[in-house]
């Protein structure tokens, strides 16, 4: 059964409380990237089109101080939905109280409150009955389009939504149909590609695709654990002893489908001018580090690539936030990007970044705006945040 979206409420003149993600990156204040913003824009403008009022609800970065506070504002948030919005937007900088309720009386339909940073209320993460009720009191209906959060029990992600009438927004909707193509139901040859730095952040990821996909490529750091494994000397680079075993069961087990990388751009310092040789797995100097997939195994994985229908991305192949060691992230995805008739799916975070950096943002089937979230997904753990909305 498909679960309920915003289309199957009637929304006209209902107060319609929405979580988003806008956890967006900032620099001294400033959003650096309003990709999450303008993602939720559809069930946005939908509500506004559709005469509800419009109640906001987001986290900003992680609050554990009263300086974490002045630090994750979403006032920055709110000024930026108001330059992309042709209707009123009332940020309100606190979580409870009178001002709060005033302003959420006093919406006109098609008009939007931002309420403050939902982390500014200890009680979020703890998804705290109390707070939920309170939440979900100034609301009639609730929204979830925070794809990014959905992976978090908490009460502005699954407590509002246990007590009022519910749906997933056009964002969630979309992140759900896109996810679950590749992964659950994908067309073959599926070919999934998962860097990073650790092998403890992917195993499971990794585990629940060697399950599903054709082929597995590795790169990023991670490499490392599973050369070792493989009884490669790597050098400096990252490796994680207490992994070693966990690594060789799985290379045992995937039965071929696991593709490692051949060569390195290795580097004497984790540094964007540091010296650095290229070299293959039987060669890396004892005192450099591997830092980016080299020649050879960006060729490798481009042959992997040829012809599969589905990709799924999650992780880059190296440090690509330095030049010296952003060839291999962009090499393969310039290679996913030009293939013909595929269904690509970069599964959010880091890689998401890196692809949107390299101006690759149109030239993919779909880029998730999750990272832990997609993460989750692509493991096959049950999301809260989307299992307690209600089906049609
Ligand atoms: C993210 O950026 O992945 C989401 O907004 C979730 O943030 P969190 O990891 O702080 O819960």
């Amino acid at each position: 059964m498909a679960k309920r979206t915003v289309k199957d409420l009637d929304v006209a003149g209902k107060r319609v409380i929405v979580r988003c993600d806008f956890n967006v990156p900032r620099k001294d204040g400033k959003i650096t990237n309003d990709n999450r913003i303008i993602q939720a824009l559809p069930t946005i403008k939908y509500l506004i089109e559709n005469n509800a009022k419009i109640i906001l609800m987001s986290h900003l970065g992680k609050v554990k101080t009263e300086e974490d506070k002045a630090k994750n504002d979403l006032r920055c948030v709110a000024d930026r939905l108001s330059e992309l919005v042709d209707t009123k937007v009332t940020f309100v900088p606190v979580t409870r109280g009178a001002e709060l309720e005033e302003a959420v009386a006093a919406l006109n339909d098609g008009e939007i409150v931002v309420m403050q940073n939902t982390r500014y209320e200890k009680g979020e993460s703890k998804n705290d009955e109390e707070l939920a009720k309170y939440w979900a009191s100034l609301g009639d209906l609730f929204v979830e389009d925070a794809f990014g959060s959905v992976h978090r029990a908490h009460a502005s992600t699954a407590g509002i939504p246990s007590i009022l009438p519910n749906a997933l927004g056009f964002l969630v909707e979309k992140e759900v149909k896109m996810l679950g193509a590749a992964v659950d139901t994908p067309e073959r040859p599926f070919v999934a590609i998962i860097g990073g730095a650790k092998v403890s952040d992917k195993i499971a990821v990794v585990d629940n695709l060697l399950k599903k996909a054709d082929k597995v490529l590795i790169g990023g750091g991670m490499a490392y654990t599973f050369l070792k494994a493989m009884g490669y000397n790597v050098g400096k680079s990252l490796v994680e002893e207490d992994k070693l075993e966990l690594a060789k069961e799985y290379l045992a087990k995937a039965e071929g489908k696991l593709v490692l990388p051949v060569d390195h751009v290795c580097a004497d310092a984790f540094a964007e001018d540091a010296k650095t040789v290229v070299a293959d797995n039987e060669n890396i100097p004892a005192d450099y580090m591997g830092l980016d997939i080299g020649p050879k195994s960006v060729a490798l994985y481009k042959e992997a690539l040829a012809g599969a229908k589905t990709v799924v991305w999650n992780g880059p192949m190296g440090v690509f936030e330095m030049k010296p060691f952003a060839n291999g992230t962009l090499e393969v995805c310039t290679a996913i990007s030009e293939l013909p008739g595929a269904t690509t799916v970069i599964g959010g975070g880091d890689s998401a970044a890196a692809a949107i950096q390299l101006g690759f943002a149109e030239k993919f089937s779909h880029i998730s705006t999750g990272g832990g979230a997609s993460l989750e997904y692509m493991e096959g753990k049950e999301l809260p945040g989307i299992a307690v909305i209600a089906e049609k």
